[in-house]
């Protein structure tokens, strides 16, 4: 779907991005994961040609995009600006109507997907005719994701969605965000330094720093089978929780009917936070852990 080939991108003398490739398959969630000032927005920009490489290829769908109109080839792919990127001198509602109206959508169907949107993402439908700063964080963060959604892009692109809220905000509204059927069939690629969200939202993710790629892999791969020192040393501070949410239950327990939960949202369920995900099972906390540490000792 996405393959970024060799790309160089340099600011005067300093090379943001340093020779970097990877490819993200239809329906992969990629999580560009480094510290600051590494190249993740430096990369993500480069896909959707803000910003050209000064050599490199990035295609999508076997197509060059330097070979697209960058205004043309943007309509067809979202992106969640890093600090939400509302204009503030719009309302919410001409905020989210700016692609649909390029696009010529009459104005009863942008009304009718704002709704459809609004109640996805819990947005009371009042908020439309505010402006950016009367929001919360949290709701200006949502509504810069009901922007980028608007059109139902096939590939969606988010920088730090959730950079600017508080932890607590933080956790629960990407549990939303994971669960969001608009988000569950689409092509992402999504910034973070947040090494937590990056194991609870990615398939796979690319660890860079100094504008290179150290690793790319599933989670598990970069926590178990670490390329490097760096690698290793990057994760070390959370390593026990990374491993709970890189692991599944059905890995330590063969038989285990629920896909795709880990060992850590079966401990939230144990601990009552909510999951409508999981299958019934008789799954307590002592037989959760000693599988665990039995699945560790291998
Ligand atoms: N427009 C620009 N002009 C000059 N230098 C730039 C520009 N954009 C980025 N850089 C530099 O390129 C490097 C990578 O920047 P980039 O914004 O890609 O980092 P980042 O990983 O997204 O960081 P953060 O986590 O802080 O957002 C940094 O050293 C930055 O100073
Ligand atoms: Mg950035």
């Amino acid at each position: 779907m996405i393959k970024a080939e060799n790309l160089i991108r340099k600011f005067g003398a300093s090379v943001a991005v340093n020779d970097i490739s990877f490819e993200v398959k239809e329906g992969e969630n990629l999580i560009l994961l480094g510290t600051s000032g590494c190249g993740k927005t430096t990369t993500l920009r480069m896909i959707n040609r803000l910003i050209d490489p000064d050599s490199g290829t990035v295609f999508l769908d076997g197509v060059d995009v330097r070979t697209r109109q960058p205004e043309e080839l943007r309509r067809g792919i979202g992106y969640v600006l890093q600090n939400h990127g509302l204009f503030p001198h719009y309302t919410v509602a001409e905020n989210i109507a700016i692609v649909p109206r390029l696009l010529k959508w009459k104005g009863a169907d942008i009304r009718k997907r704002v709704d459809e949107l609004f109640q996805k993402l819990n947005l009371d439908p009042a908020l439309t005719e505010k402006y950016p700063a009367a929001l919360s964080g949290g709701q200006q963060q949502r509504v810069g994701l009901a922007r980028s959604l608007m059109v139902n892009p096939p590939v969606l692109l988010m920088d730090e969605p959730f950079g600017a809220l508080d932890n607590l905000t933080r956790i629960s509204i990407r549990k939303e965000f994971k669960a969001l059927d608009e988000l569950v069939k689409k092509t992402v690629i999504m910034v973070t330094h947040d090494v937590q969200e990056a194991f609870e939202m990615g398939d796979r993710i690319c660890l860079m720093d100094k504008g290179e790629i150290r690793q790319i892999g599933t989670p598990e791969e970069l926590l178990f089978h670490p390329a490097s020192d760096f690698v290793a040393d990057f994760f070390k501070e959370q390593r026990l929780q990374l491993e709970l949410k890189s692991v599944l239950v059905a890995e330590i327990l063969p038989g285990y009917s629920g896909k795709n939960v880990t060992v850590w949202e079966r401990m939230e369920a144990l601990l009552e936070v909510d999951n409508p995900h999981l299958p019934e099972d008789s799954i307590n906390i002592e037989s959760l852990m000693s599988a665990f540490s039995a699945y560790k000792k291998q």
